[in-house]
């Protein structure tokens, strides 16, 4: 009977969707913007731009065809507006009218809880961020310095001197992936919860692998299934928790996991600051003793972030570093250059990074080649323009130097494809080359991003928390 309902509901649905998406695409105000042509309206690019063999396989091929802005279709026929202009992604990320779109808002929810920062309301946003970067300042940063270099000796480098010459292949991947764990966790002198792997239980890890292989996972049902979610209303989004699939399961699990390990470890440092010991020794320690004084961000608030920096930090900053491995076994002679710069330094405590150039250089070119998160898609909450740096020619002939959008318009911040801009980077912008930071070749000027011009760790209010403790902690990786 059950079974009934629910198929004649489901079949009673299907106009009623269809009918929703052919009046929310009557509204694309983009249809004159030049794009790529689509052969399938189920699909339109998604399948090329999110299953691709290697990313950008047909994103950086666009790039060169239609230039920096230009049309694709989602799924349904959507219009997708595909933006790699400076000028545009700026106004986009400055904007308080372009939030995360409302599945990943409740992605997130669902994952990391209603107060993690990047979900929150935009006043809240504000005062977390304003408590939260006590912790992820410059001085904070530089005093997790050496558990840095100490996880990357220790985890890093032993392992791999241990296998070396045995001939055996040695899944990088996984070393590096349990040592940003480790760093983000770890104990005294530490990086954010002051808190031993060890100490974090054999159920916590697996739980922590599940999440980190399901955020890596990508299929086609995926892309469809995250296309009819975004026609849902955000009520019925967040009724999505309730259902018993396996995945809700593993999300809801692993969140409650992450709450009691944020609230263990803020109890021990106020036992602590009780007995009058300083806690200033690691992230959640900077925030409790900065926030007293302020009262920024409260306690609640703090272990509310436990879960979204675990996993923020985590695969990205991994996975960045493991990018860079794999330059270095392709390029025999920059490992060497690398090797004479950081040994030249061999000896002089503590290490000071930025007198290494050539490093700096290849970090940079690492984030530039390799952003952990390629492409960011953001929705327009109400009709609005959008600025270009270049005009470009519609598909009527005119040529634009403004885009007018409609409310509900999906923008995709092409990342990476900005980080192939030759008129940024270079006429080999394609290329892996350090070396362009240290000729001149890369554009100076304008400040987009946090670091180096790089979008890697995207702009705007919802800039990367973590982005100086990504920076150090890949740099100590090469230099432990
Ligand atoms: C190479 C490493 C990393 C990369 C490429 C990266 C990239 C990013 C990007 C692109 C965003 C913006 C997401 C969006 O608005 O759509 C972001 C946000 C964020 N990242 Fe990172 N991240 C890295 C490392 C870290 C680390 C190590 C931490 C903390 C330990 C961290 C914590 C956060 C947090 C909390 C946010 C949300 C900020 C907000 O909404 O105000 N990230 N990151």
């Amino acid at each position: 009977m059950a079974w009934h309902i629910t198929s004649v509901a489901l079949i009673a649905a299907i106009p009623l969707f269809y009918l929703v998406i052919k009046q929310r695409h009557k509204r694309s105000a983009i249809q004159h913007i030049p794009g790529p042509p689509s052969n399938t309206w189920l699909f339109g690019h998604m399948q090329e731009l999110i299953l691709a063999h290697d990313y950008g396989d047909h994103e950086f091929k666009w790039l060169k065809t239609y230039g920096p802005v230009y049309r694709t279709k989602g799924c349904f026929g959507q219009d997708r507006l595909r933006v790699s202009d400076p000028v545009a992604m700026q106004y986009v990320l400055n904007s308080q009218n372009f939030p995360l779109s409302p599945v990943l808002q409740q992605a997130t929810k669902i994952l990391a809880g209603d107060n993690a920062v990047l979900v929150s309301d935009y006043e809240t946003h504000k005062r977390l961020r304003a408590g939260l970067n006590n912790g992820f300042n410059t001085s904070a940063v530089r005093s997790c310095q050496s558990v840095f270099e100490r996880v990357a000796q220790t985890t890093i480098s032993q392992k791999l001197e241990a296998v070396a010459g045995s001939g055996s292949p040695v899944d990088i991947c996984t070393i590096l992936g349990a040592a940003t764990l480790e760093t983000i966790s770890e104990g005294k002198d530490t990086a954010v919860f002051g808190y031993s792997i060890a100490r974090l239980g054999d159920e916590f890890l697996e739980s922590n692998l599940k999440i980190t292989s399901l955020s890596a996972s990508q299929s086609s049902f995926q892309i469809i299934a995250d296309a009819i979610a975004s026609y849902l209303p955000p009520w019925l989004l967040s009724k999505a928790i309730y259902l018993p699939t396996p995945v809700f399961k593993i999300l809801l699990r692993a969140r409650y996991l992450a709450e009691q390990l944020g609230k263990q470890s803020i109890r021990e440092k106020k036992d602590l600051l009780q007995q009058g010991v300083d806690v200033n020794t690691d992230m959640f320690g900077f925030l409790l003793e900065s926030n007293k004084a302020q009262e920024l961000i409260s306690e609640d608030e703090i272990v509310a972030q436990t879960q979204l920096l675990l996993l923020a930090g985590q695969d990205t900053t991994a996975n960045t570093a493991a990018f860079g491995f794999l330059e270095l076994a392709k390029n025999k002679k920059l490992q060497d250059e690398l090797r004479l710069e950081i040994y030249s330094f061999s000896g002089i405590e503590p290490r000071n990074y930025d007198s290494m150039p050539l490093l700096n250089a290849f970090i940079k070119e690492c984030l530039r080649i390799y952003p952990a998160v390629p492409n960011a898609d953001r929705i327009a909450t109400q009709d609005l323009v959008i600025p270009l740096s270049e005009s470009l020619t519609a598909r009527t002939g005119e040529k634009i130097t403004h885009i007018p959008v409609k409310k509900g318009q999906v923008v995709s911040l092409g990342i990476a494809a900005y980080h192939r801009l030759e008129s940024r980077w270079g006429k080999d912008a394609n290329v892996f080359r350090p070396s362009r930071w240290l000729d001149g070749t890369v554009r100076k000027g304008d400040a987009i991003g946090p670091y180096a011009n790089l979008l890697t760790f995207l702009g705007g209010p919802h800039t990367c928390l973590g982005w100086r403790f990504a920076s150090v902690t890949t740099l100590s990786r090469y230099a432990p």
